[in-house]
């Protein structure tokens, strides 16, 4: 993938401007960044604190050639470049959460919100990435339960080369997504990176529904199986997980 990189010093969220990239007709791997968001966005609605230089505000736009059932493996294939681009750069052990959070020892590090649209090319998927560089004046429910490159390694991350380590990964994952077998492929990566995959104790807050029990494994479509006590199988498609321990 050729990526073109957009840099501006302030938009409300990386994600609108890359949606509206889309619509006058993008190219797959045009990519914006922000240094600051003034409604940067998370997902089910919620607010992502976007203060200058304290996180690397990111939007790619996608034009994906693969069934529909699959798009939602979009965020997969991206937390599996998130977590290698933690690991290979900074020696973290980031987990992921299902099903986009990465975590360094059960603090939240990054974030990941796609979205999708219509345009005139065709429909396009936005992938939105947060990752926190350093701590910023997170309210206390916030500070408490999020994490920075920062405070992980004591040292100053260099934007840059996240950036350069972060698109190749997202292109090696995103090729493997497109390939023969891709899906499951995806799956698979997602599964080894995650102790959220299977045999996790869990709550799901649905929208109408809270589900506990044990993880069981992904669907073909990132969908997480999660065995309830009395032994049913439940497929939580979305919604919040958290672990039990
Ligand atoms: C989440 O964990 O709720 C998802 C957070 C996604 C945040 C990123 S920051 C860059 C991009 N622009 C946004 O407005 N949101 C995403």
């Amino acid at each position: 993938m050729n990526f073109t990189i957009l840099r501006f010093d302030t938009l409300e969220s990386t994600n609108t401007e890359a949606v509206n990239q889309a619509r006058r007709g993008a190219d797959e791997g045009v990519c914006v960044i922000a240094a600051r968001q003034t409604a940067g966005r998370g997902r089910h609605g919620r607010t992502w604190i976007s203060d200058e230089g304290a996180g690397l505000y990111f939007s790619i736009v996608l034009r994906p050639v693969i069934e529909k059932r699959f798009l939602p493996l979009i965020t997969l294939t991206a937390a599996v470049a998130v977590a290698d681009t933690l690991r290979g750069l900074y020696d973290l052990k980031p987990d992921i959460k299902w099903v986009n959070d990465i975590l360094i020892k059960g603090k939240k590090i990054s974030g990941i919100l796609a979205e999708m649209t219509e345009t005139e090319k065709g429909a396009a998927v936005i992938v939105g990435i947060g990752i926190n560089l350093r701590h910023s004046n997170f309210p206390p429910e916030i500070a408490a339960i999020a994490t920075s490159i920062e405070a992980e390694t004591l040292q100053t991350p260099d934007l840059n080369e996240l950036v350069r380590n972060l698109t190749r990964n997202f292109d090696r994952s995103y090729r493997i997504l497109q390939s023969a077998n891709g899906p499951p492929e995806i799956i698979r990566q997602w599964s080894v990176r995650s102790s959220y995959a299977s045999g996790k104790a869990v709550r799901a807050t649905l929208a109408n529904e809270m589900v506990t029990g044990v993880t069981d494994g992904l669907e073909e479509t990132g969908a997480l199986r999660v065995k309830t006590d009395s032994g049913e199988v439940k497929i939580i498609q979305t919604g919040d997980v958290e672990s039990l321990r």
